[in-house]
């Protein structure tokens, strides 16, 4: 900090979270002051001393009231004088654009916002703009759903998903037409984020089956320009359930296919409206290397994908999003060219964990950690919440980290009774 300047401040909405605690780090690295906004009974659960140490000041408010929360917010930046706004969770990102826009900070198209949440919304934005994506129709109960999915011509197998959540919460592929009310009943069941009492539109959505490979891109937005980090290679369950069983830094993807995608999700993000932050875009490569747009989230990835973009490029996306936020432009110049991967640890099947052994040791290893404790229920790996723990490698090459981590996880023993 320069001598008679005062530090910067940014405001994380909601910490407490996959990159909360990446992100206030970041935030200490810079000098920068860091703010969060969070809820009463969340901040006393949840936020412990490693995040505490780290927070300079807290406003508490009620996310499941958007517009209170907003006007909150706003007297509390203005009173706090802050710089800047972050969002770390994706269901907080709408309310991050709006807020920013209200205060003349730096952030993303408040109008698109809620369209970056609501994949309904998306669905219509991506149609709009020609943004390659899976045919989505919308229904609020099975019957009609089937009927407009059949009216579309998108036939079975198809994706059944909730307009919001994350995490792959409610989410079947179904592959006959007796298995729409069972989906369509898991999609409708989780009506608000039981964390923050945040509502959610539980609308369904029917989409086309896209078969093939699952990528993500890691972007930074400076003003509208788009800058991709890296493409992520992700693996998920291949049942009627998808949920994230790992991830690794850099995929390894042709030449020419890996234009394709960083095309699609520049679209993606041109199309939402996407100016000043970070965006995480979910893409499925067909058989014939044609990228197809899953998601845009316009958060920053969770999942350690940050620590493994780190680990593999050397570039620190969580400083770089702080400092576009605060209208800064960050240095994104790779510094390296190595590959990181992580895997997650799920439970053979649903029951009591007994017990979790072998977890790596090593230079090689990034980082692991566990969710559960033996005596802990644990669920059958239908979502990412059902996990057990993870585990992080490096190493110089993407099919390396693959061997590594893979050999890693197979070597761990997860044993669940009965
Ligand atoms: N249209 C689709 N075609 C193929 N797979 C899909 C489709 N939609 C979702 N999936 C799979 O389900 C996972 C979760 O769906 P997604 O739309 O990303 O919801 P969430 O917000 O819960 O992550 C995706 O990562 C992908 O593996
Ligand atoms: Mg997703």
């Amino acid at each position: 900090m320069t001598p008679g300047r005062r530090a910067r401040r940014v405001l994380l909405l909601e910490a407490w979270v996959a990159a909360g605690e990446d992100l206030l780090r970041a935030a200490a690295a810079l000098g920068v002051e860091a703010y969060v906004a969070t809820h009463e009974d969340v901040h006393a659960t949840h936020y412990g001393p490693e995040l505490t140490e780290l927070i300079s000041g807290v406003a508490f408010t009620d996310f499941g009231d958007t517009a209170a929360a907003l006007d909150d917010l706003t007297a509390f930046c203005r009173a706090r004088r802050i710089d800047g706004v972050v969002a770390c969770w994706e269901f907080l990102s709408p309310v991050a654009a709006l807020l920013a826009a209200r205060l003349g900070l730096p952030g993303h198209d408040p109008d698109r916002a809620a369209a970056c949440r609501n994949k309904r919304l998306m669905a219509e934005v991506f149609a709009a703009h020609g943004v390659p994506a899976p045919r989505t129709v919308t229904a609020a109960d099975h019957r009609t759903l089937a009927r407009r999915a059949e009216a579309a011509g998108i036939g079975f197998p198809l994706v059944v998903k909730p307009a919001e959540n994350a995490a792959s919460i409610g989410v079947t592929v179904v592959t006959s037409a007796e298995g729409l009310p069972a989906a369509a009943r898991l999609a409708g069941s989780e009506t608000h984020k039981p964390s923050h009492g945040i509502p959610l539109d539980t609308t369904l959505l029917a989409q086309e089956y896209v078969e093939g490979d699952e990528f993500s891109v890691e972007t930074v937005l400076t003003r509208g320009e788009v800058h991709h980090l890296v493409v992520t290679e992700k693996f998920t369950t291949r049942d009627a359930s998808r949920a994230e069983t790992g991830h690794t830094v850099p995929a390894r993807l042709p030449a020419d296919v890996r234009a394709a995608v960083l095309t699609a999700a520049t679209r993606a993000a041109t199309a939402l409206g996407l100016r000043d932050g970070v965006a995480h875009t979910e893409v499925k490569v067909d058989g014939r290397g044609r990228p197809h747009v899953i998601e845009v989230g316009a958060r920053p990835p969770g999942d350690g994908i940050m620590r493994l973009v780190a680990e593999a490029t050397g570039i620190d996306q969580a400083r770089a999003y702080l400092m576009t936020a605060l209208g800064e432009r960050p240095d994104l110049t790779p510094r390296r060219e190595r590959a990181a991967a992580v895997r997650f640890l799920t439970a053979p099947h649903a029951g009591t964990l007994t017990r979790v052994e072998g977890l790596p040791r090593g230079d090689h290893v990034v980082s692991t950690g566990l969710l559960k404790r033996p005596g802990d229920p644990v669920g059958d790996p239908r979502d990412n919440l059902q996990r057990i723990g993870h585990l992080m490698v490096r190493a110089g090459t993407a099919r390396a980290a693959n061997r590594a981590a893979d050999e890693a996880l197979d070597a761990v023993t997860v044993e669940v009774s009965p």
